[in-house]
């Protein structure tokens, strides 16, 4: 068994953040979305690992990723030339992968399960692909599944505007070497990419069995920057501990799940979890408040944060009330301590904002 990671695609609903880091890169909780999705194939024993990357987003991917030893894989790396669809993405991977069956992970999907019960219920059938899926209010994002009265997959759409079911289709697949079959029969869609939706359905006309298995934890599809302060949230109430490496001074005071790394220092300051802050930061004098993720080498003066995803090397001073936010890495925020009530910022790498 091998598994197939889709971290190709531009990230465009992302931008500014994605112009300078790709999105599988950007911190959810304490690591990046693309460590989340090695860690649940980690623990589906999976270890030999291909992650289709971008020709842009390539070289930061392998950078922060090396040779695997974290996650005991093997891992190797396909460049997809441009992103013309999931599907397309398989079959640029197909040296790879070979006739060998495989867990296909989008790079920018999370849930709550892991996917070893997924395997093995695949394991023990005879189908040729098994997908996720999950009941949602309005599916016509995503892949759409239809299934029959006793629960058979009959039909699958991908973005339909007039959705049969609720039944999203989750980035999480399961194949067989017979999928490669079926993208060779599979036309680009109207929008002219290769939809991995379209060649599932291709295996149904060409008779095979289809599984699928419903998800009832929570699911994250990570594609905007509220998409992702909203992944920051879910992945630190259900993940964090507490784990105090750094140092604390004696004005100061935690409360909850806060994990602080190594060679931070909090000095008069309040931190109220569940909060992730990362190695080297200085926090004083400020209240760091729910659902906040502060990246390694960043420096909070006389500053209140809430509910923010904070990269790696910033500069927050004096500012009120930050919430809501996501701001890119070396950017300097400098208030005056009276900014409005409460502020909310999209921002990109190496910015400078000064309020009055
Ligand atoms: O999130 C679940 C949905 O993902 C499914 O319901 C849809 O059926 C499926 O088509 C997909 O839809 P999206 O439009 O959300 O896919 P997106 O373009 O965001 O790409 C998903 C991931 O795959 C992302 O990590 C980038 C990567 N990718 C995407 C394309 C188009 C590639 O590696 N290569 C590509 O060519």
């Amino acid at each position: 068994m091998k598994a197939l990671i889709l971290a190709a695609g531009k990230g465009t609903r992302l931008r500014p953040l994605t112009n300078t880091v790709p999105k599988h890169l950007l911190p959810v909780g304490n690591k990046p979305i693309l460590f989340h999705v090695l860690d649940y194939i980690k623990e589906a024993g999976i270890k030999d690992i291909g992650i289709v990357v971008s020709p842009d987003s390539g070289p930061y991917i392998e950078e922060a990723i090396g040779a695997g030893s974290e996650w005991g894989a093997k891992i190797t790396f396909v460049v997809q030339p441009e992103p013309l669809g999931l599907a397309h993405a398989v079959k640029v991977a197909q040296g790879f992968l070979g006739n060998s069956p495989f867990l296909m992970f989008l790079g920018d999907n999370l849930i709550q399960e892991g996917v070893k019960d997924f395997l093995d219920e695949f394991h023990a059938s005879n189908s040729d692909a098994s997908i996720l899926l999950k009941e949602v209010p309005d599916p016509r994002a995503f892949g759409v599944a239809e299934l029959d009265s006793s629960g058979r997959v009959v039909h699958l759409v991908e973005k339909p505007k007039k959705p049969k079911s609720n039944l999203a289709i989750i980035g999480v697949y399961l194949f067989t070497a017979e999928i490669h079959k079926a993208i060779a029969q599979t036309k680009p869609s109207w929008r002219g990419e290769l939809e991995i939706t379209d060649a599932i359905q291709k295996l149904l006309e060409l008779g095979k069995e289809i599984r699928s298995h419903l998800l009832r934890g929570w699911w994250l599809d990570i594609g905007s920057n509220d998409g992702l302060i909203e992944a920051n949230r879910v992945v630190l109430d259900a993940f964090s501990k507490r784990d105090i490496k750094g140092e604390v001074d004696s004005q100061s005071r935690i409360v909850g799940r806060v994990q602080i790394g190594e060679g931070t220092k909090l000095e008069s300051s309040l931190v109220q979890g569940p909060v992730f802050i990362a190695a080297n930061c200085r926090i004083k004098n400020s209240l760091i408040k729910p659902f906040t993720n502060i990246g390694a080498g960043t420096v909070v003066e006389d500053s209140s944060l809430e509910h923010s995803v904070i990269l790696e090397n910033c500069q927050i001073l004096k500012i009120k009330h930050l919430a809501d936010s996501v701001i890119g890495r070396n950017t300097i925020l400098a208030g005056q301590g009276k900014s409005p009530e409460k502020i909310r910022l999209f921002i990109g790498d190496d910015c400078k904002v000064e309020l009055e």
